[in-house]
């Protein structure tokens, strides 16, 4: 039968963001049903409901979350009911020509639930393809991975989206290795797991920057071993002087500004890395000395979702995370209900939060 839900949607361009009763379906072939227990405020859920990502209104807000699977369609194994997951936005295909080659990080057919959750039976379009501000959720089954459920749901959470981002922009898009020198534009949620992800992997050296000082001081608690005031200094000046005038071997991008990409373009040592995970707008160009990009060596590398694998990477992550060696809590600024999403947008856009995160049930 299907479930009648609390949910957060955006009805219409630029308006407040309201709570409702949705209508979820019981799961089809190839989909599960998961009882939400937390899931993460992103800027990509603002974006929906300013109308910047598509106009496919009414949107199901939320896609960065954990939770219970209650129910799996017939034919689905990967997961049972009980199981504690971890949701993503990029369930792979198996069978496109990516993920026929070996690749199945960049898959070019990911894939969601095919039935529409509905509000007053019109079909909502669920953020990612998720949709988990609401107290259950309809995904595919390659979008729910099993972990480890001792992990603390809100701070799991965080990996279906942002944190996962940024910390495979450093592990894997950036292959960061032991010894490297690493620098990070902006440091957000996602420049922040950049961070703890350079230290993971052994950076010597991981210089911070920003232009809001009480994010570098967040930098630091993340593990920057320097941080750059780009509001006051030349960041890409700092960064050759905290190399011995080299510049970092791996820099990432995470603003998505083509500003930042030119200093970050700079910023890099000889044959150097420079990864993109922040996401630019559809108007933003780059104009860079062809000579420079050949004469610099090294490689420029867009980062979808960290490159990240979730069924490899998750169960991984929340490891390292129950072992104490992955601060997923430090993400977490603060707990909130489903009715507190739209004042979270106004926390998140003054810059007040890492993190605001969604608790059903509080
Ligand atoms: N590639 C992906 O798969 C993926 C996934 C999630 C998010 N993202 C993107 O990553 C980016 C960062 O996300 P977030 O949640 O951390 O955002 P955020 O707004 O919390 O962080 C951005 C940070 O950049 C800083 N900043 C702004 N202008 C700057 C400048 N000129 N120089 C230095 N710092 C500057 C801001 O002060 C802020 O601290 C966004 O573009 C987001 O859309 C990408
Ligand atoms: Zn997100
Ligand atoms: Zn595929």
């Amino acid at each position: 039968m299907p479930s009648s839900v609390r949910a957060v949607v955006a009805l219409a361009e630029k308006e407040p963001v309201r709570v409702v009763t949705i209508e979820v379906p019981d799961p089809g072939p190839g989909e599960v049903l998961v009882g939400v227990q937390a899931c993460g405020v992103c800027h990509t859920d603002l974006h929906y409901r300013e109308g910047a990502i598509n106009d496919e209104f009414p949107f199901l807000l939320g896609h960065e979350a954990a939770g219970i699977v209650e129910q799996v369609g017939p034919d689905v194994t990967s997961v049972s009911p009980g199981d504690f997951v971890i949701l993503n936005w990029r369930a792979v295909c198996g069978q496109c020509r990516s993920c026929r080659r070996g690749r199945p990080q960049y898959c070019f057919a990911t894939h969601n639930a095919t039935q529409k959750m509905t509000f007053e039976g019109r079909p909502l379009t669920p953020a990612l393809g998720i949709g988990a501000f609401a107290e259950k959720t309809l995904v595919a089954a390659g979008q729910a991975t099993k972990v480890d459920p001792t992990a603390r749901p809100e701070a799991a959470g965080l990996l279906g989206c942002g944190v996962m981002a940024g910390l495979g922009a450093s592990m894997l898009t950036g292959e960061v290795g032991r010894g490297d020198s690493v620098a990070v534009f902006g440091c957000g949620g996602v420049g922040d797991a950049a961070i703890a992800g350079a230290r993971l992997a052994g950076a010597a050296k991981v210089i911070a920057v920003d232009l809001d000082p009480r994010k570098l001081d967040a930098a630091r608690e993340f593990g920057a071993t320097h941080v750059v005031d780009a509001s006051s200094t030349d960041p890409v000046e700092a960064i050759r002087a905290l190399t011995d005038g080299n510049g970092a071997d791996v820099v990432i991008e995470a603003v998505g500004n083509p500003r930042v990409f030119e200093q970050a373009f700079n910023a890099r040592d000889l044959a150097g890395t420079l990864v993109q995970v922040g996401v630019p707008d559809p108007s933003m160009r780059i104009e860079l000395p062809m000579i420079d990009f050949f004469g610099r060596g090294g490689a420029l590398k867009p980062s979808w979702y960290g490159d990240c694998l979730p069924s490899r990477d998750f169960p991984l992550l929340i490891d390292l995370y129950l072992q104490g060696r992955l601060d997923l809590d430090r993400f977490v600024s603060e707990t909130i209900g489903l009715d507190d999403v739209e004042e979270a947008f106004g926390r998140m856009e003054r810059g007040e939060v890492l993190r605001s995160v969604v608790v059903i049930g509080s």
